[in-house]
C-alpha cells in the first residue's frame, strides 16, 4: 500500500484556505475570546495527562475545519496506515519507518519485508534489560574488577541527541550512574569528558548506526587511546558496547560480539532513541523507567492512529503550523519548556523536524513552489523571558510558540513552582493581549515613551500543560512532535525520512582534511583557498 503525491496547493481546502487567511490575518484573538465564552474549551484536546490549549491562535472553527479538509485531501489518514503498516514510506531510501514498533507491545505485529520485526525487538529490548541490570547492580565489573561509575555515551545526531536529551530530562530518576556525552569531533570536547573519567571504572557506549560516521570513530579512537594506556586489548571487552546496524565494522574496531546491540535500517537516526541508541538512557535511569518511556510513546502512537483528527494532538499542532507556515508566511516557531530539566529538548527538536522537514523537493522529484519545514528553536522559561521574549513580543516577526509545562514539580518545592507558572500562564496572556496605548497612559507612561510600551498582542502560542515530567509522559511528549513531523511531511508533499543535505558537507571535509595532510591545495573557490592556506600555515 502506498499513498499518493498530492501537491497541496492543488487541493480545494488550500484555496479555501488562501481566501480565508485574507479575511482573517487581521483578526484579533482577544476579538475572538470577547465574541466566544467557550473558545478555550472548544479549542482544547485534554488526554490523558496532557491538557492541550490552542486557542491563542489565529484560527476560528472555519480556519480549522478548512485545515482538517486539507488533511483529508492529502489522504492522511492512509498515510498513517501505510506508516504504522511498515510500507515502504521513505522511498528515496527504499525503507520502512517504523520506530512506532520499538515502543509497540510484544503482540504487537509489524511486518516488514513480510517478516514480524517484534520478536527481533524484544529480543534486543532483552538484551538492554539484562545488561542494564547487571551494570547498575555492580554485577559487570571492569578490567580491575571495580564495579561501573561512568557512562560515555560516543554518537552524534541522532545518536546522540536523544539520549543526551532524555538523561538530561529524566535526571530526578538517575542512578548512581554518572553519564557523560562525546559528540563533537573537537578533540577540545572529548578532551574535556575524558579528564573527569577513571579508565578503571568507565563503561563506553559507541552509538553509530552506520559505524562510518567521521566524528563518533574518530572519538572512539580518541577514547580507545586513551584507555589502552591503562588497560590491555583484553580488557576492551570489559569496556566497550556499541549499538549499530554495522556488525562488521564494529567487530574490527574490537568490540566483543556479545557486547554488540543492534539496530535496524527501518529506524531513522533521529526517530532511534527508543531502540538500543537510547541504551545510556536505560543505564541511567534503569531499565523499568526506559520501558516507561516506551510506553508513554506508544500511548500517543495508539493515539495518533486512532483518534478523530479533530482531536489528535499531533494533527491539530501540524495543521495550526502549516497555516502559519504557508499562509501567514511564519519562518520559524519556537519551543518553550518551562521545565528546567527541558533545557536540550529544542536543540533535540531540531533534528528531528529540520532534519526531516528541510526540504525543497516534493515526493515526485520536482521542485516545490511553496514553504515546507518551520526553523525551530527556543530554550527554557523563565530564563528565554530574559533572553529573546523581547522580539516575540515587540519585534516584527511572527513567532508562533509551543509553551510546554507541568502541574506538578519534581522537588516539590512549591514558592518555587507557583512562581514558574505564573509566569508560564502570564506569558501567553501577555502575547494574546498585548498592551494597548490606552493602558499604557493609563499606567502614567510620558507622551514619548507611550509608542514603546504599546505591545501589539495577537501573538500565537499552543499551550501544552502536562501534570508532571516522567518517564511516561516524556515518551509522550516526544512522540507527540515525531507524529507532528509526519503528519507535516505529508502535508507538503515531500520525504521526511531521508537527509541527502547533509551529505555534501560531509564529502568536501574528507576532500579538504587531504589537502590539510599534503602539499598544496587543490582548486577551491579563492575564499575557501585562502582560508585553508591560511590555517595551514598558523598549524
Ligand atoms: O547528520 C546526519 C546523520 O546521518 C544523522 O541523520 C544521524 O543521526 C547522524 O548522522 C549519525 O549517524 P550514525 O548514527 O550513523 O553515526
Amino acid at each position: 500500500m502506498t499513498f499518493p503525491s498530492i501537491n497541496p496547493t492543488t487541493t480545494k481546502s488550500w484555496e479555501h484556505l488562501a481566501q480565508h487567511y485574507k479575511s482573517v490575518h487581521n483578526i484579533k484573538m482577544k476579538d475572538l475570546f470577547a465574541q466566544d465564552k467557550n473558545r478555550a474549551d472548544k479549542f482544547t484536546i485534554k488526554w490523558e495527562d496532557f491538557y492541550v490549549d490552542f486557542s491563542k491562535n489565529r484560527i476560528t472553527e472555519e480556519t480549522l475545519n478548512y485545515l482538517l479538509q486539507l488533511a483529508e485531501e492529502v489522504k492522511l489518514k492512509e498515510a498513517i496506515e501505510c506508516q504504522f503498516s511498515g510500507d515502504i514510506i521513505n522511498q528515496t531510501e527504499g525503507r520502512a519507518v517504523l520506530h512506532t514498533a520499538l515502543r509497540a507491545p510484544e503482540s504487537a505485529k509489524c511486518m516488514v519485508d513480510g517478516v514480524n520485526v517484534m520478536p527481533e525487538v524484544y529480543a534486543v529490548k532483552s538484551k538492554i534489560h539484562a545488561f542494564t541490570n547487571k551494570v547498575v547492580n555492580g554485577e559487570l565489573k571492569g578490567f580491575t574488577g571495580k564495579g561501573f561509575t561512568d557512562i560515555v555515551n560516543i554518537g552524534i545526531g541522532g545518536s546522540d541527541l536523544g539520549p543526551a536529551m532524555v538523561v538530561e530530562a529524566l535526571q530526578f530518576y538517575k542512578n548512581h550512574l554518572t553519564t557523560h556525552f562525546v559528540s563533537n569531533v573537537d578533540g577540545d570536547h572529548v578532551n574535556e569528558v575524558i579528564k573527569k573519567l577513571n579508565p578503571e571504572t568507565t563503561l563506553f557506549v559507541i552509538v553509530s548506526k552506520t559505524f562510518t560516521t567521521q566524528e563518533t570513530l574518530s572519538n572512539a579512537n580518541t577514547i580507545k587511546e586513551w584507555f589502552l594506556k591503562s588497560g590491555n586489548e583484553d580488557a576492551i571487552a570489559k569496556h566497550f558496547v556499541a549499538v549499530s546496524t554495522n556488525i562488521d565494522s564494529v567487530k574490527s574496531f574490537g568490540i566483543d560480539e556479545n557486547n554488540i546491540f543492534p539496530m535496524w535500517d527501518w529506524v531513522g537516526g533521529r526517530f532511534s532513541l527508543w531502540s538500543a541508541v537510547g541504551l545510556s538512557i536505560s543505564l541511567a535511569v534503569g531499565y523499568n523507567n526506559f520501558d516507561s518511556l516506551l510506553q508513554g510513546a506508544h500511548k500517543m502512537d495508539t493515539h495518533f492512529k486512532n483518534e478523530d483528527f479533530k482531536n489528535n494532538i499531533p494533527v491539530i499542532l501540524a495543521l495550526i503550523s502549516v497555516w502559519y507556515n504557508n499562509f501567514f508566511n511564519a519562518e520559524s516557531e519556537a519551543v518553550i519548556p518551562y521545565s528546567q530539566y527541558l533545557n536540550q529538548f529544542a536543540t533535540y527538536l531540531q533534528q528531528g523536524i529540520m532534519e526531516s522537514n528541510g526540504k525543497s523537493v516534493d515526493r515526485n522529484g520536482n521542485p516545490v513552489d511553496y514553504q515546507t519545514g518551520t526553523l525551530i528553536w527556543g530554550e527554557p522559561g523563565t530564563n528565554s523571558q530574559h533572553a529573546f521574549f523581547q522580539l516575540i513580543h515587540q519585534g516584527t516577526k511572527l513567532i508562533p510558540a509551543d509553551f510546554i509545562g507541568f502541574v506538578k514539580s519534581l522537588h516539590g518545592n512549591q514558592d518555587h513552582q507557583d512562581k514558574l507558572i505564573s509566569n508560564f500562564l502570564a506569558q501567553t496572556e501577555a502575547l494574546l493581549n498585548g498592551k494597548t496605548k490606552e493602558e499604557v497612559v493609563a499606567e502614567g507612561a510620558t507622551e514619548k515613551l507611550v509608542p514603546f510600551k504599546v505591545f501589539a498582542g495577537n501573538k500565537p502560542t499552543n499551550t501544552i500543560f502536562i501534570n508532571k515530567l516522567t518517564p511516561e509522559s516524556l515518551g509522550k511528549l516526544i512522540a507527540m512532535y515525531e507524529h507532528k513531523i509526519f503528519v507535516q511531511g505529508v502535508i507538503w508533499n515531500i520525504f521526511s525520512y531521508d537527509q541527502f543535505g547533509v551529505e555534501l558537507g560531509k564529502q568536501l571535509a574528507s576532500k579538504i582534511l587531504k589537502e590539510v595532510y599534503t602539499a598544496g591545495i587543490d582548486n577551491h573557490d579563492s575564499s575557501t583557498s585562502n582560508l585553508l592556506e591560511y590555517y595551514k600555515k598558523l598549524t
